[in-house]
């Protein structure tokens, strides 16, 4: 840690304490800390015990910062290598993640561009709360390195997950992020092209009807977004669908099997492709005009022709990317048939889905990812979280 400056913003948890313990283990190993205490944090430490452990000058307020030219917000969060919040209470994550700025530690989180780390730390209830939940997802969308909490006996006399890590933990985590290289740490699929089907596919039957499926995107537009933000560039071919393009990705939207099929073609070579989309299996033999009701003497023949399988052609294909992930949507014995479709469709990685509940089109996804070493189930959480957890998976596999 030579040299390396830590900020530390203390919020307001009885797990402040730890802060201290945190700050000695950084001064012992070389590094520096300037403390940024909260109204909160000095509920529970004092500025003399920060200033004593840090041997520096402990911030609290955006008022008496004592020139804002010399020692602006600003300049208190450029001299850091990391900023690291400590722990990171349920409200201070809200603030962050709404960018509000009422105070001298969320003004110098919103007004810096050095890496935040947080340590969350709060009750098992608060922790569990959806409103939490999505302000950690949003967090770690905007780039935030959350940290997990431990799980065990609470200072409020509950038990479960919400604990701040030990200070030794918290201590590894910082040394292991000053340690990696600016590159590796920011963008390591840098230069790396990925292909992303999401999204349904929509078939004709006549020029106002056609077969679709519940498919929102949700999923595959979110892998897209993660893939990008580790620096790949990513064309994500999509069916209709009612969402945003994730910044510094290139959207390209298709409606038909057919259409997807020659967009993968046209966006090759890559090194990924992930695949995504609910793609119809049939398609109708569409009529050129609108098929009135009576004309066919009952419902009309719509003589279905099978679609090919995007997927399954292009692992057979010579334009085959390195690594090659299918999804699987399954009702029942949700791994025995994603382990066949492995096989049959030759790809590296399937990851399956039950959406027998509300997952399709839902926020939350319970996955199994099923490679040739095995199968590896992960508990169920928000869509951002399977994608971001992914692109880091991914990352690593071609590294
Ligand atoms: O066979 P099934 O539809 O369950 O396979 C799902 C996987 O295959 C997904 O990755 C999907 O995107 C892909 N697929 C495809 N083309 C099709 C059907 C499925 O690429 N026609």
């Amino acid at each position: 840690m030579n040299g390396k400056r830590i900020l530390l913003v203390i919020g307001g948890g009885i797990a402040a304490y730890k802060s201290c313990e945190l700050i000695r283990l950084i001064r012992k190993a070389g590094g520096g800390v300037t403390c940024v205490l909260t109204d909160g944090g000095a509920q529970f430490v004092t500025p003399m015990t920060l200033a004593a452990l840090s041997e520096a000058e402990v911030y609290s307020s955006l008022w008496d910062l004592k020139n804002e030219t010399e020692m602006g917000h600003i300049q208190l969060s450029r001299e850091a290598d990391l900023i690291v919040v400590c722990p990171a209470t349920a409200d201070l994550m809200a603030k962050m993640a709404a960018g509000i700025a009422d105070d001298l530690a969320t003004t110098l989180l919103l007004a810096t561009d050095t890496q935040v780390m947080a340590v969350p730390a709060m009750n098992v209830r608060m922790w569990d709360h959806a409103a939490t939940q999505r302000n950690v997802g949003q967090l770690r969308d905007d780039g935030v390195i959350v940290l997990d909490p431990d799980e065990g006996p609470m200072a409020c006399g509950e038990f479960g997950e919400g604990r701040l890590p030990e200070p030794d933990a918290i201590f590894a985590e910082i040394e292991h992020w000053l340690a990696s290289s600016t590159k590796d740490r920011a963008h390591p699929l840098a230069g790396k092209r990925v292909v992303i089907t999401a999204g349904p596919t929509r078939e004709p039957i006549d020029p106002v009807r056609y077969i679709a499926n519940r498919s929102s995107g949700r999923q595959g537009y979110a892998i897209a977004g993660a893939l990008a933000r580790l620096g790949a560039n990513v064309s994500l071919i999509s069916g209709p669908v009612a969402l945003e393009t994730p910044r510094g990705v290139n959207r390209i939207d298709v409606e038909t099997a057919l259409e997807m099929e020659a967009a993968v073609d046209a966006a090759l070579p890559a090194d990924v492709a992930i695949l995504v989309a609910a793609v119809a299996d049939w398609r109708a033999e569409a009529s050129p005009r609108k098929i009135k009701k009576g004309e066919t003497g009952g419902p009309p023949d719509l003589n279905l022709i099978e679609n090919p399988d995007i997927l399954a052609g292009l692992s057979r294909s010579d334009k085959r990317p390195e690594l090659l992930i299918g999804f699987a949507a399954e009702t029942d014995k949700v791994v025995g048939h994603a382990k066949a479709k492995l096989d049959r469709k030759g790809c590296d990685w399937i990851i399956a889905n039950d959406v027998s509940g509300d997952v399709m089109g839902g926020a939350d996804n319970s996955v199994h990812i099923i490679t040739e070493a095995g199968v590896e189930s992960w508990e169920q959480m928000p869509k951002s979280d399977v994608a971001r957890k992914l692109a880091e998976r991914i990352a690593d596999v071609l590294a």
